[in-house]
């Protein structure tokens, strides 16, 4: 018999990299695997949350029993959220999300003419969906329990918890690098209003159940349940 912590509770989770198209065979995405948020969401669905994963380009099978919603683009990948996000009552953005996209989308592949001309990418930036989400009226007000994410390479603590307050989320999870990216151990600093908590290096599957025990108990403590 394992403890059902998140029974009734709807999990929507953000996952993998998203790929930001120059032109139909071109693009930029970076090296995230997914395996975090798919380890997530897999420990959720364990602790008896529905869930629903909204995934990158990654090569990672659906959890059992998980809804999996297929993105490639950051604007996929918040339409996407905002569309099922009337059902969660946790969000947890693990995806490694394009920070910017080409400012142009080439229909036709861009070619190479021989002049030695190269082409010049101009970018803009796209939405951040945590933020976008955090601050809507259901997480303002405590009806969604948002969680973020940061990959830092130095100053773990400092930039995770000024992320913490500029994204406008009540808990923060640090990667404790070296990069994590692809592999299957991590290990976490978790940033909430009551300070910080390590969870030492294991692998992510782990991490991801010791996680889910966190955010059950911050969400009993946030709502008095
Ligand atoms: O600002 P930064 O990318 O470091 O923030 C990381 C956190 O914000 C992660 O939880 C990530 O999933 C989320 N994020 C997002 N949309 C973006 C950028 C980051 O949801 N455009």
């Amino acid at each position: 018999f394992t403890a059902k912590k998140l029974q009734g509770q709807h999990l929507l989770i953000t996952a993998g990299p998203t790929f930001e198209a120059i032109d139909p065979v071109r693009g930029i995405t970076n090296l995230s695997s997914g395996k975090m948020g798919f380890a997530i969401a897999r420990a959720a669905r364990a602790a008896g949350a529905d869930v629903t994963l909204v995934a990158g380009p990654v090569h990672l099978p659906t959890p059992h029993g998980v809804m999996r919603i297929n993105v490639q683009s950051a604007r996929q990948m918040l339409e996407a959220v905002q569309s099922q996000v009337g059902n969660a009552s946790i969000f947890i953005a693990t995806a490694a999300v394009a920070d910017w996209r080409p400012a142009e989308f080439s229909d036709q592949k861009i070619k190479k003419d021989g002049s030695g001309d190269v082409p010049a990418l101009a970018f803009v930036e796209n939405p951040d969906i945590l933020a976008t989400i955090a601050q809507t009226d259901a997480a303002k007000y405590g009806n969604l329990y948002c969680v973020g994410f940061a990959a830092e390479s130095h100053d773990l603590l400092k930039h995770a918890s000024a992320k913490r307050l500029r994204k406008g989320v009540p808990l923060l999870v640090g990667n404790i690098g070296p990069a994590t990216f692809g592999k299957d151990d991590n290990a976490l600093l978790l940033i909430d209003d009551q300070g910080t908590k390590e969870l030492p290096h294991a692998s992510k599957d782990v991490l991801a159940r010791q996680l889910v025990d966190e955010i059950a108990q911050r969400l009993t403590a946030a709502r008095g349940a």
